[in-house]
């Protein structure tokens, strides 16, 4: 009798490699200046409160699933496999195409990853490192080899545009990172998720869902947009980065010091120096692109990761920090040795 897979003894754990990494920003340009003509605001007072000059807006008709194909192709392309290798599929997302199928299934079709199971996760910013964690779990208890992660969003199309307290900061993009087991290589060291749900109320978006469908008689009230606390958003987010980025770190044995690269949230550059003064890292070891392209949600650290992993900023060896918060709320951290 051939004994039951799901029976038989552990087997050891694995590491955990990234073996490539892509990313997909959308053509249009949004700049501060012409956000001054939308909204009451100025180039000055977004510069400087969160460091954005401008962000990526996705076409009429471009969904999140499409720039999240985009990014896994180049994803697939960095690490050398083809679609039929990839077994599953996590796509974090808080603007998926539909509400059913999940986004990861209309990606699956996009690219032919005709073997893969898929499905969405919602952890909003923090999405992206919460996949990295779910994939790491089935690749070291050994479901499956080879799973696609993506961070992707279309935040343009949840923001209020008449809203200049958010609508300033968003914009949208896909990254993707293929991870798979290394016999000898380097891989994801330690993770740590956090959240918390009595922090709901700060950043949500109230409409759409069960709770409050959008109906003919609400349809007006704007419940479908992006609502920000945005001053106790930007604590939370220092405090509970901090804390998480100091606990992974030890869960690791290392030293921020040891760092060669950290990557965190692109939300606000002034939270980015907070969080790196308070772990002793200087900002030019710090990746920064949200001048670039704003607050992407759960793509934001994926893209960065990937210009980081493209424009050579870490090496074979390196050990890297990556550092997210977001809605829910939530935060994660992982220490990655490149
Ligand atoms: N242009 C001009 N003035 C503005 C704008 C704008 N775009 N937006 C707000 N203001 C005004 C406010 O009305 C306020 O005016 P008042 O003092 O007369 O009331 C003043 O500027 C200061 O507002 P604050 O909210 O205190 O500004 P702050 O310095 O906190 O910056 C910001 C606001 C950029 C939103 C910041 O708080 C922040 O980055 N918060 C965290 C965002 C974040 O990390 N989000 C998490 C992830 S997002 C996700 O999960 C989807």
């Amino acid at each position: 009798m051939t004994p039951n897979p799901r029976t038989r003894t552990p087997l050891p754990k694995r590491t955990v490699s990234i073996i490539g990494t892509g990313s997909h920003l959308p053509e249009r340009v949004l700049t501060n200046a012409e956000l001054e003509k939308l909204v009451d605001t100025t180039d000055e007072w977004i510069t400087t409160r969160t460091g954005i000059k401008e962000r990526r807006i996705a076409a009429d008709g471009e969904t999140t699933s499409d720039m999240a194909a985009n990014a896994a192709r180049a994803a697939m392309e960095d690490a050398g496999i083809s679609a039929d290798e990839i077994d599953l599929i996590i796509l974090a997302t808080i603007t998926p195409d539909f509400f059913m199928p999940s986004t990861a299934c209309v990606v699956q079709t996009k690219i032919g990853a005709t073997r893969a199971a898929c499905f969405d996760i919602s952890a909003a910013c923090s999405g992206f490192l919460y996949a990295i964690e779910i994939a790491q779990q089935f690749i070291t208890s050994h479901t499956f080899n080879t799973i696609l992660v993506i961070g992707a969003d279309k935040l343009s199309s949840i923001v209020n545009w008449k809203d200049r307290n958010t609508c300033v900061l968003f914009g949208d993009g896909a990254g993707a990172a293929i991870l798979r087991h290394r016999a000898h290589g380097h891989g994801v060291i330690a993770t740590r998720m956090g959240s918390n749900g009595g922090l709901a109320d700060l950043l949500q978006v109230p409409g759409g869902g069960s709770a409050c469908p959008i109906t003919a008689a609400n349809v007006g009230q704007d419940l479908q947009f992006i609502r920000m606390e945005g001053r106790e958003t930007f604590k939370h987010a220092v405090t509970n980065m901090v804390d998480s980025a100091r606990k992974v770190l030890d869960d690791a044995g290392l030293q921020s010091s040891d760092l060669a690269c950290v990557i965190p949230h692109q939300a606000n550059l002034r939270i980015i120096s907070a969080v790196a003064e308070r772990l002793e890292v200087p900002l030019d070891r710090v990746m920064v692109n949200l001048d670039r392209y704003g607050n992407t949600s759960a793509a934001a650290v994926a893209i960065a990761l990937d210009e980081a992993n493209r424009t050579g900023r870490m090496k074979v060896g390196d050990y890297v920090l990556l550092v997210v918060f977001g809605g829910g709320m939530t935060w994660a951290s992982s220490v990655i040795q490149w």
